[in-house]
């Protein structure tokens, strides 16, 4: 690349500008777009210079744009020649603060400056500093300080005192005109707060607003941000709501159009709207979709607001740390801003959305407030029909949003949030539900984006149970989506390039586009096994087989837990042991001195934590198995918590847990007899492929996990 360094002036990144150059330059330049790099005179190594492109070479005049900054590292030859240049990519940290900062600079901006809309529209803040440069009028030495500073907040910094220095001029010139140049403004936003068909109450606040800004200095800082503050009020969509659809039959095509099966949540929304049509004051309870990644929890709800004609609009809550995010910041320096919900409602231009709160399980806390205190008051029907925002100030009536939240998991949405909503268990699909929402579903969705007819080539049925049996292995079908893009794009990129398709795409095809299918998550043991039990886990993800291994040692009478385990799950394998050591004479072990061996009990998968009482029932399997020297059958995996007395207590995410053993290739699963309600909500389907047993106490497992006859035990004493 070719550097200049002959020039005086400093140019800045966005903008466009002429050189004149040595023709021995230009001769080096044949090639338009080409980039040199623009230094000042003399350049040293560590310099920030301007990296351009030509846009024009005329004579001995070049027509530059300045891309970003750069620094020399090292100078191959002085004047002009070749150098050797790292890019210095503008640095900006996104955080309320600097947000509010560029809307308050944007804000003097629109004032000081009118004609600028290109500069106060650009979003990129490190351009919007080099553009706003441009138009104002600076020193040399501050030019250069602007081009030596790649952090972009900094430059606005700097530019905002600029334009304060503007500002005083400005405001001497226009007093020397005349007497009350904002006459017209403050005029119009008289005529505005007439006009809009608000509340007394709120027309007050305003028309008081009003009165102050006519006292404030137009020039000053409050006077733009007492501006923006009423035409932010004005711009709420005060008593405008979307008219319900309050047909059900239609509703009901609209979801079902969208979304395969989920009836019980179709059922809900349904009967939602029917007791809305019966009673239109109805507040309605506030939803909350609980499940696993993919199975259709966010896109629901935007099919919810299409059924009822509503808009619809989303804000994802993970790592929200801040409370003002929710609740927006007062009004007392510059570049404050209202929070979230407000500004949302503002986006949907009615005061009745769907509102959905995505990932309400994510929701954070720390030095900044606690977000989810102030979410408690949106979401609270006897506060939330006057919320505070400390921005808007105005209390604002949020009773009319419908509000639905959703989360993987309910554990850790706080108690007091759980409270106000009404959980919707969203659990994961089996392969059929996949392979239905797949052919029905995702195929005409995926092959359209793609830009190819539906169903042409067509999709073979085995195929797609292909797709889903040995390239995913998930709970939702977020992955399966992704594997049907991956091939509806090779498909297009065939077509584009004039190639032939494919007839149909079978298996075959499928293998060939997406190559091997990839290594998945533990599969049942081939074979049975000593000390080896299989047990189920239900994670935010869904369910997974766990294999759990003990053995012992020479030692003296430690217990060591590996795999990552939390500390209830390390309890559970307390307790199993303890279990062991009292009722060895029952389990035909008392040969056993515990006292002189070590016991250690490995989860694999050691980098994903697990925890949860759930284990304890196959912990104690695999302990009996590796002392009695009998195997395990593989083709079983276990769930249940077990007591000290070896009772046997019910557990979450049944459907889950045998969904995933399904998975895994398992096809018998003994679960807590407790849980046998869950299992009868299962569809036939899954009952039928997969034996469920059940147990009360410890003692009924070993007929259903050993092979041979167990009758060498004897109940423990009670
Ligand atoms: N029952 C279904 N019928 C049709 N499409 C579905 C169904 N369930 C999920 N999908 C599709 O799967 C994709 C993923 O769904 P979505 O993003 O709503 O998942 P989610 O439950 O919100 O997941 P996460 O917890 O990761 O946010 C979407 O394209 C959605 O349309
Ligand atoms: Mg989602």
């Amino acid at each position: 690349m070719l550097a200049i360094v002959d020039q005086n002036n400093i140019f800045l990144p966005t903008h466009s500008f002429t050189i004149q150059v040595d023709p021995k330059i230009i001769s080096f330049l044949r090639i338009e777009n080409e980039v040199v790099l623009y230094f000042k005179k003399p350049v040293m190594v560590g310099d920030i210079g301007l990296k351009c492109t030509i846009n024009n070479v005329h004579s001995n005049t070049l027509y530059l744009k300045g891309i970003c900054r750069m620094r020399a590292k090292e100078i191959l030859e002085h004047d002009f020649g070749t150098m050797e240049v790292a890019d210095l990519l503008d640095i900006y940290e996104k955080n309320l603060i600097n947000e509010g900062l560029i809307q308050g600079v944007k804000a003097l901006v629109r004032i000081l400056l009118p004609g600028t809309t290109n500069i106060i529209q650009t979003k990129n803040p490190g351009h919007f500093a080099d553009m706003l440069a441009t138009s104002i009028d600076l020193a040399h030495a501050e030019k250069a300080r602007l081009l030596n500073t790649p952090d972009s907040i900094a430059r606005i910094k700097l530019l905002f005192g600029y334009l304060n220095r503007l500002n005083s001029r400005t405001q001497k010139s226009i007093e020397a005109k005349t007497n009350n140049p904002f006459a017209e403004d403050i005029k119009e936003l008289e005529e505005k707060i007439e006009r809009i068909p608000l509340s007394d109450d709120i027309r007050s606040v305003l028309n008081k607003e009003l009165g102050r800004l006519k006292h404030m200095h137009q020039f000053s800082p409050e006077y733009s941000l007492s501006r923006n503050y009423i035409e932010f009020v004005l711009e709420m969509p005060w008593g405008i709501y979307a008219p319900d659809h309050l047909d059900i039959e239609k509703a009901q095509a609209i979801l079902d159009q969208d979304h395969f099966n989920l009836k019980d949540v179709k059922e809900r929304i349904l009967e939602f709207l029917a007791v809305k049509k019966l009673n239109p004051e109805s507040r309605g309870s506030i939803l909350c979709f609980c499940g696993p990644p993919g199975v259709g929890k966010t896109s629901l709800g935007k099919s919810i607001a299409l059924a009822m004609g509503r808009a619809y609009i989303r804000i994802s809550l993970g790592g929200i740390h801040d409370e003002a995010e929710i609740r927006g910041h007062r009004r007392t320096y510059i570049g404050a801003m209202p929070g979230r919900i407000i500004k949302e409602l503002q986006r949907s231009k009615t005061l009745n959305p769907v509102f959905v709160l995505d990932e309400i399980d994510k929701i954070g806390k720390d030095f900044r407030g606690d977000p989810a205190s102030a979410l408690l008051e949106v979401l609270d029907p006897e506060q939330n029909f006057s919320f505070k925002d400390n921005y808007l100030e105005i209390p604002f009536d949020l009773s009319h949003v419908m509000f639905i939240g959703t989360a993987n998991t309910i554990e850790t949405i706080p108690p007091t949030l759980l409270d106000r909503m009404e959980v919707i268990e969203i659990p994961g699909y089996t392969d059929e539900e996949k392979f239905n929402i797949a052919r029905v579903h995702l195929l005409p969705k995926k092959s359209r984006a793609a830009g190819l007819p539906v169903n042409n080539p067509k999709f073979q049925d085995d195929a797609i149970k292909l797709l889903i049996s040995d390239f995913t292995m998930e709970s939702g079908v977020r992955n399966i989506e992704r594997k049907l893009e991956a091939l509806y794009r090779k498909l297009a990129k065939k077509q584009a390039a004039g190639e032939k398709l494919p007839k149909k795409i079978t298996t075959k095809v499928v293998r060939e586009y997406l190559g091997p299918p990839p290594r998945h998550k533990e599969q049942a043991m081939e074979h049975d096994m000593v000390g080896i039990a299989t047990g189920l886990a239900w994670t935010s993800t869904g369910g997974e087989i766990l294999l759990i291994e003990t053995t012992s040692m020479p030692g003296s009478g430690k217990l060591e837990l590996t795999g990552n385990m939390g500390t209830i799950m390390q309890e559970s394998a307390r307790i199993a042991l303890g279990y062991i050591k009292s009722n060895a004479t029952g389990l035909n072990i008392d040969l056993v001195d515990f006292s002189k061996i070590d016991i250690h009990i490995h989860v694999p998968a050691g980098a994903i934590s697990k925890d949860g009482p759930s284990a304890g029932l196959a912990m104690l399997t695999a302990l009996v198995s590796h002392f009695q020297g009998k195997a395990l059958r593989h083709d079983t995996a276990i769930t249940g918590e077990v007591t000290l007395t070896g009772r046997v207590l019910p557990v979450g995410g049944i459907k889950e847990k045998i969904l995933a053993a399904q998975r895994a290739n398992i096809s018998r699963v003994l679960l807590p007899a407790k849980n046998e309600p869950e299992v009868l909500k299962l569809s036939e389907d899954t009952k039928h492929s997969i034996q469920i047993l059940y147990a009360d106490s410890f003692l009924d497992v070993f007929p259903h996990v050993f092979r041979e006859r167990y009758d060498s035990v004897s109940p423990p004493p009670v």
